[in-house]
């Protein structure tokens, strides 16, 4: 028997199966290998002393997943493939819809027919599109998403809710990460973006190794103490633990729940610069300009429905974040391709 990871090469995917495999999970990975390398599944057999099975196909394609499902008694399946650069979502909307919408309805097709009926899904904060207030619950409205990427995730959030309506024997949770950051404390896995990064941490660590010249910090005018964007950042071991602690308590409850995973802390980017200036013992190198398009002022958890349904908390603080994405990009410059 074993546990289904969809996209388990990528960022979050492989500290996922690492943890999975660490309490003694047999694993499948599913990945097509679109943005990450099979070096990040080599490190983790590396650091577990255990081998997940790889199977590198498209999720898209049904024959792929017939063969595989008939070939594992697979229990559970854990979904990260998809698509997530915002900007590139709004050059390339259909991409977008197809890999991360049409690829979910595939599986979940294919999950009924081989009767899997377990489901936990990769979904983002961003489903909250501009928050009214924060911290944000589940309570809180959802919509006005300001992408394809975003309104995707939504998307899936409506129809994986109208399908368990129509098969509640489905056990179906779709976890809502803040902003997933850090790396295992090995050095060995890390985030690998492709190109220049667009999200924070990855920049100043691009930054502080010497890669990138200088970071530009996008407004310092929003209503937030220091003037500058606040985010919930989650060290990505803890959100991995998450998922553990999702499929522990999937029978518990609603047979569909949406649960955010964050610390239920913000923090500004100055308080990230400082930080990460601190982990890596070296000047981060910034200059202000205006706001990107499409970012909010703040946006935060509360985290206490994680808590109460999965008994689970985030227990790394920032620090422990920025000491392990330093540690990670200084033994790693050229990512998994070095
Ligand atoms: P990632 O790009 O590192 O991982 C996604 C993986 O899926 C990659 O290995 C990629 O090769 C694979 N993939 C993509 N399309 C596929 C397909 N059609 N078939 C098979 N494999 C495919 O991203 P990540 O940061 O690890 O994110 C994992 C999931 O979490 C994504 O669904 C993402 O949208 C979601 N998420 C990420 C964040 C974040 O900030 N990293 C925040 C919220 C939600
Ligand atoms: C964080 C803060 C920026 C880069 C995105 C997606 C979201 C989710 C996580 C998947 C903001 C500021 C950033 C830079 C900066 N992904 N910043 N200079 O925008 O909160 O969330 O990733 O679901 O959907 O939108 O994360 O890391 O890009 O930005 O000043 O070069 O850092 O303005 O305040 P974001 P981020």
């Amino acid at each position: 028997m074993a546990i289904l990871v969809t996209g388990g090469a990528g960022y979050i995917g492989s500290h996922t199966v690492l943890a999975l495999l660490e309490r003694g999970e047999d694993v499948v990975v599913i990945d097509n290998l679109s943005n990450a390398s099979q070096e990040s599944l080599l490190r983790v057999a590396e650091l577990t002393g255990k081998q997940p099975t790889v199977c590198i196909a498209d999720i898209l394609d049904r024959h792929a997943l017939k063969t595989l499902f008939s070939q594992h008694i697979i229990t559970d399946v854990i979904h990260f493939a998809g698509l997530k650069s915002v900007s590139e979502s709004i050059a390339h909307p259909l991409a977008y819809y197809e890999n991360n919408v049409v690829g979910t309805l595939v599986l979940l097709d294919e999950m009924q027919r081989a009767g899997v009926h377990s489901l936990i899904f990769s979904s983002s904060a961003t489903v909250y599109g501009n928050p009214e207030s924060v911290p944000l619950s589940e309570q809180s409205r959802t919509g006005g998403t300001t992408n394809p990427y975003g309104t995707s995730k939504l998307m899936v959030e409506q129809i994986l809710g109208d399908f368990s309506a129509a098969a509640p024997h489905f056990r179906i949770t779709c976890l809502r990460y803040f902003n997933p950051v850090g790396a295992h404390p090995s050095g060995r896995l890390g985030e690998d973006p492709n190109g220049i990064p667009n999200n924070l941490v990855p920049y100043i660590s691009q930054v502080a190794i010497g890669k990138l010249p200088c970071l530009t910090v996008f407004g310092d005018d929003y209503p937030t103490p220091d003037g500058t964007g606040v985010r919930d950042y989650i060290h990505v071991m803890d959100l991995a633990h998450g998922h553990l602690a999702a499929l522990d308590h999937k029978d518990e409850g609603e047979a569909f729940k949406a649960i955010n995973l964050g610390t239920g802390v913000g923090y500004s980017v100055m308080d990230l610069i400082k930080a990460f200036e601190k982990a890596a013992q070296t000047k981060i190198n910034y200059r202000v300009v205006g706001r990107r398009s499409g970012d909010v002022a703040e946006c935060w958890s509360d985290s206490s429905l994680a808590r109460q349904q999965l008994g689970w908390q985030a227990t790394r603080n920032l620090e422990e974040m920025m000491r392990d994405a330093w540690n990670w990009q200084k033994n790693n410059p050229g990512g998994y391709s070095v």
